[in-house]
């Protein structure tokens, strides 16, 4: 069975990430699937809305570690550039549902995604740093702008999780409510979205993004490239040692 589940209906693509034995974690086949589902969503008129949903108890674990060591995205046709450019200049809405642990990318995704749905149990963590990475998906533009600079700062360079409620006090979430219940929330807001007509959605969601589109674009762009430079650097090449080793990472001498 494939780790990204794809189902339509009524007008709602779902993107279901499923690899719980790896704690939703993403390989580059994985982002080569939710690339493809986005660009088949895309040109589908019958669908109208994409939602990203994990399980009630991991959203997802962010990428792939062994994945980064094996088959570290080079250059910007990498699957995850791709899934990630994609996502971001997605021209329907997209509905997130949340539950549990959703790290690095599990997080950035969210900020390019118009309905965010949580569960009381998620933890939001964008923890580049401690990986000896930067951010990704625009979040050095993004999460600054959202949560105020120090907040921030707390998130990308403390590398320190927050929860739902703190979310939805920054407004990354829209709602918060029992783990149970998230999907079906999200499901019902993205039927609601469904049954309008789409070039009005689309047209609100352009006029929306485009004062910060081609600054987001660039934003990653530029992230990227400082990514995959620092992925091949000893902070990276120690932080993901220490983290197959289960053990702890050791910096003083990077
Ligand atoms: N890549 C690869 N494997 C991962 C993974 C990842 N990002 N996250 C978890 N796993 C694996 C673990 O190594 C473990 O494997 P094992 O059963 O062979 O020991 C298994 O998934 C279960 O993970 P575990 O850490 O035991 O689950 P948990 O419920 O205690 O914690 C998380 C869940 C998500 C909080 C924790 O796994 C975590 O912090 N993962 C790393 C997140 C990360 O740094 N991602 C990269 C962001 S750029």
């Amino acid at each position: 069975m494939s780790d990204i589940l794809v189902h339509t209906e009524a007008g709602v693509t779902t993107l279901t990430i499923h690899r719980p034995d790896r704690k939703n974690s993403i390989t580059s086949a994985m982002y080569g699937a939710m690339h493809e589902a986005l660009a088949a969503a895309q040109a589908d008129t019958t669908v109208r809305v994409v939602v990203f949903q994990g399980s009630e108890t991991i959203f997802s674990a962010g990428n792939d570690i062994g994945d980064f060591l094996n088959t570290p995205p080079a250059g910007p046709d990498a699957p995850v550039f791709k899934f990630l450019h994609t996502l971001a200049a997605f021209p329907k809405p997209v509905v997130a549902a949340v539950c549990g642990p959703a790290v690095g990318i599990g997080t950035t995704m969210l900020f390019h995604c118009d309905l965010v749905y949580a569960g009381d149990n998620a933890a939001f963590s964008m923890p580049f740093v401690n990986l000896g990475l930067c951010p990704e998906a625009a979040s050095s533009l993004l999460v600054p702008q959202m949560l105020g600079y120090h907040r921030a700062a707390e998130a990308l360079l403390l590398g320190e999780p927050f929860m739902a409620e703190a979310a939805l006090e920054v407004g990354l979430v829209n709602r918060v409510v029992p783990p149970s219940e998230v999907n079906a929330l999200a499901q019902a807001q993205a039927r609601k979205l469904a049954a309008k007509p789409l070039s009005s959605l689309m047209q609100t969601k352009r006029l929306m993004k485009m004062g910060q589109q081609a600054q987001v674009l660039a934003q990653m762009k530029e992230e990227g490239t400082v990514f995959g430079r620092m992925l091949t650097e000893p902070a990276a090449k120690e932080a993901f040692g220490a983290f197959m080793e289960k053990r702890k990472p050791d910096f003083s001498k990077v």
